[in-house]
């Protein structure tokens, strides 16, 4: 197999967009609930909604954009790495769905309806219930959030290990 890492296949510009603006909602997300972990604001709390549901819109566009644009061909590297990477990246895209999802369980099934910066409001769609609540909070941060850091920091971990070890210009293709 030739290995030719100089012309970079990049991915579709709006693949890119989505990536990295993906990644900041995330981080964001993230440091309000740090943020919220160290005061207990519930402007912090507030926010940390707005913008878990921020990620879950823009998932749902950015499936749509991944069914209709093509990714670009794996670079040279044996089978099973290829199919990691691929199973890594449906995991990303699965939780970044799952974690918002079940966020947003917690709060209406807690009686909460969610504030969208002020511009709209996801109302109490289900009647509330308790054991419900319990069920996805648990589920958000006990089995989605500690999920979500593995595969993340594997993700990233891999992407440093091309760029620096095998030099093949991984990155390359993402900015
Ligand atoms: C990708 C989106 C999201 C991420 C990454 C995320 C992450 C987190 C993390 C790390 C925690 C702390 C878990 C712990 O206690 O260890 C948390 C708690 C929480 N999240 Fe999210 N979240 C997201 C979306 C949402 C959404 C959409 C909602 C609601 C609409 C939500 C509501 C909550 C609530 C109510 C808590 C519990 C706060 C408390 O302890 O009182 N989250 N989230
Ligand atoms: C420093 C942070 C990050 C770097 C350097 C990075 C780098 C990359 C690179 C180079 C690719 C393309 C891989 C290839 O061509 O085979 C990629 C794809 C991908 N990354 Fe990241 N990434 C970062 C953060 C994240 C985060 C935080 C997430 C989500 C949790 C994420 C989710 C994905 C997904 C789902 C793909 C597959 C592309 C697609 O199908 O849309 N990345 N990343």
């Amino acid at each position: 197999m030739q290995k030719d890492y100089q012309n970079v296949q990049k991915w579709s510009v709006s693949s890119r967009i989505f990536h990295w603006i993906s990644a900041a909602l995330l981080l964001v997300t993230w440091l309000l609930m740090l943020a919220y972990g160290y005061n207990e604001s519930k402007v912090f709390l507030g926010l940390h909604k707005a913008f878990g549901i921020s990620v879950l819109f823009w998932m749902i566009a950015r499936v749509i954009n991944r069914l209709f644009t093509k990714a670009p061909p794996p670079l040279p590297m044996p089978k099973i790495q290829v199919l990691i990477s691929q199973l890594t990246h449906f995991l990303l895209y699965a939780l970044l769905i799952a974690m918002p999802i079940a966020g947003l369980l917690m709060s209406v099934y807690g009686g909460r309806p969610v504030d969208m910066f002020g511009l709209f409001e996801i109302p109490v769609f289900v009647t509330p219930n308790r054991t419900a609540a319990r069920f996805y909070n648990d589920v958000h941060a006990d089995i989605l959030w500690p999920m979500i850091i593995v595969f993340t920091l594997a993700h990233i971990g891999a992407a440093f290990f091309h760029q620096w070890i095998k030099k093949d210009k991984l990155i390359d293709r993402m900015k």
